[in-house]
């Protein structure tokens, strides 16, 4: 069982924290994993707001846990953890001395995190202050969100600003991927079934296929998403972490260092993509309205409220490799909001057998194909080719293995990817969070993206409510691939 611990959570009323962060801490209680003792410190700008938080939480709770989670029993004792506490965390006035007194009445070891859920321009100055009122202790760690900045100058002056207050080993940068349950078996997959294991290179492997499609517009983050675009939102991080945990060579242990080596090196072996090469291997959209789950929805510059914008809200990628495992394989990259279903999936398709036996009567032999679902439904499905059992031609068919992995647990089990990361952070476990390095190689790769796209072409329009524009189906087609659609495969 982890040591008690305190949690700051700079932002502590914001849709991050409210969101996300509570309910992880109450999932976490509710589970018997906050330990006695600790203490949540969420930080608000005015007192007026620190005396109605404990009640804001209560309504957060109930809005943002899942049916039957809230009780007024687990309330009532999750509540006492709560400390909230005022702070302007670009001012380095009293407040922070308040705050240090709070921490001092515990054991100078116990371990702090403190959560910066902020926007990444305030980073520094909140560490500065942090270290300059004497809070940083010896077992204290920050926890920064992504995406960390906007290009990799801004990524480095960021992580260059934290890194004077903070060690490496002491900042903890999350991407929420890396924390969901069917991420982390992905690796388990990949590392503890011969099956897998002996069948995952260019040898058998024909391509891959990595996709998130969201459902959900711009919602209420027009300030933010217009500026970053689903490059910078989804594809620098998400995206690439999924890649490098699906090419990535196998670590010699599953310690934070051997896995964040053997990811850097999946991103410094990506081919770069630059000048036309960004013209010919990537397709960027942008939705129009459209019709989703039976009703209208509007297009992106209707909900932005504003006339013109190029920001991408889709991104279809053709990626490569380039070493032994992997040369010749293409991988596709895929994300975009407002699309037809919510999904995120890995599809490994393999190669044809390398000589049939068959002649044309009995059917065309599909490759074999494996779909690791990551969400909404966590399943591991396999098509195999098979003779038809129903008569006696030899006739052939695909069928598929399906694996529902939420159907082997009990329902009291939330999977909650930043419980996860939250705990692991007060755990000083690092291995989920990202490094500095890859940080900065994974923006080494998309710098040259975005550079393009600021002087180049517009994004395609897509429908809300369809797969993503033309463009992306035909960047497949010229390997004569197809994207897998959920729920539309033969
Ligand atoms: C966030 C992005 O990191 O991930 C959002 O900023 C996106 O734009 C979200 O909607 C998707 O996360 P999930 O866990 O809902 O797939």
């Amino acid at each position: 069982m982890l040591n008690p611990f305190d949690i700051v959570i700079f932002g502590g009323g914001g849709d991050l924290a409210l969101r996300k962060l509570l309910p992880a801490m109450y999932r976490a209680y509710q589970e018997g994993n906050l330990p006695e003792g600790s203490r949540i410190l969420p930080t608000v700008r005015e007192e007026s707001k620190q005396q109605e938080y404990v009640e804001t939480a209560q309504q957060a709770l109930k809005s943002f846990l899942g049916d039957g989670e809230f009780n007024n029993r687990d309330w009532k004792a999750f509540s006492q953890y709560l400390v909230p506490v005022v702070i302007n965390v670009t001012e380095a006035d009293n407040h922070w001395d308040e705050l240090r007194a709070i921490l001092q009445q515990d054991a100078e070891d116990k371990s702090r995190v403190f959560y910066l859920s902020l926007p990444p321009a305030v980073y520094g100055t909140c560490c500065e202050i942090l270290s300059k009122k004497k809070l940083i202790t010896a077992t204290s760690r920050v926890v920064v969100e992504k995406p960390i900045g906007y290009c990799g100058e801004s990524a480095e002056e960021i992580n260059g600003k934290i890194a004077q207050y903070f060690s490496e080993e002491q900042i903890f940068r999350i991407d929420h991927y890396l924390g969901k349950e069917t991420v982390q078996n992905l690796m388990a997959l990949r590392f503890s079934n011969a099956l897998f294991e002996n069948l995952w290179d260019a040898k058998s492997i024909d391509n891959i296929q990595i996709s998130i499609s969201e459902t959900v517009g711009l919602e209420s983050r027009a300030g933010f998403y217009d500026k970053a675009g689903a490059l910078r939102d989804m594809v620098q991080n998400h995206l690439l972490q999924l890649l490098c945990l699906v090419a990535m060579e196998s670590p010699h242990k599953l310690n934070a260092n051997s896995i964040r080596a053997e990811k850097l090196k999946v991103l410094e072996a990506l081919r770069p993509l630059v000048d036309e090469q960004v013209d010919d291997n990537i397709v960027r959209g942008q939705y129009v309205p459209g019709e989703l789950g039976g009703k209208m929805v509007p297009g992106y510059l209707e909900e932005l409220g504003e006339g013109s914008s190029k920001t991408e809200t889709y991104v279809a990628i053709r990626a490569n490799i380039d070493n032994w495992r992997w040369a010749g394989v293409p991988f596709y990259l895929r994300t975009g909001k407002r699309m037809k279903k919510r999904c995120a999936e890995i599809v490994v398709e393999y190669k044809r057998v390398s000589h049939n036996v068959y002649d044309e009567s009995v059917g065309p032999i599909q490759p074999n194909r494996l779909v690791i679902r990551l969400q909404p439904e966590e399943t591991i499905q396999l098509t195999l080719m098979s003779k038809r059992m129903d008569n006696l031609n030899m006739e052939l068919q695909p069928v598929t293995l399906n694996i529902e992995l939420s159907q082997q647990y009990g329902s009291s089990f939330h999977s909650d990817a930043y419980k996860r990361l939250m705990l692991d952070a007060a755990a000083n476990n690092p291995a989920l969070f990202i490094h500095r390095d890859e940080v900065r190689q994974a923006w080494q790769w998309i710098d040259p993206i975005i550079e393009r796209w600021q002087t180049k072409g517009a994004p395609a329009l897509y429908r809300a409510g369809s797969w993503g524009p033309e463009d992306a189906d035909e960047l497949l087609q010229e390997n004569n691939h197809a994207w897998f659609n959920v729920g539309e495969q033969a």
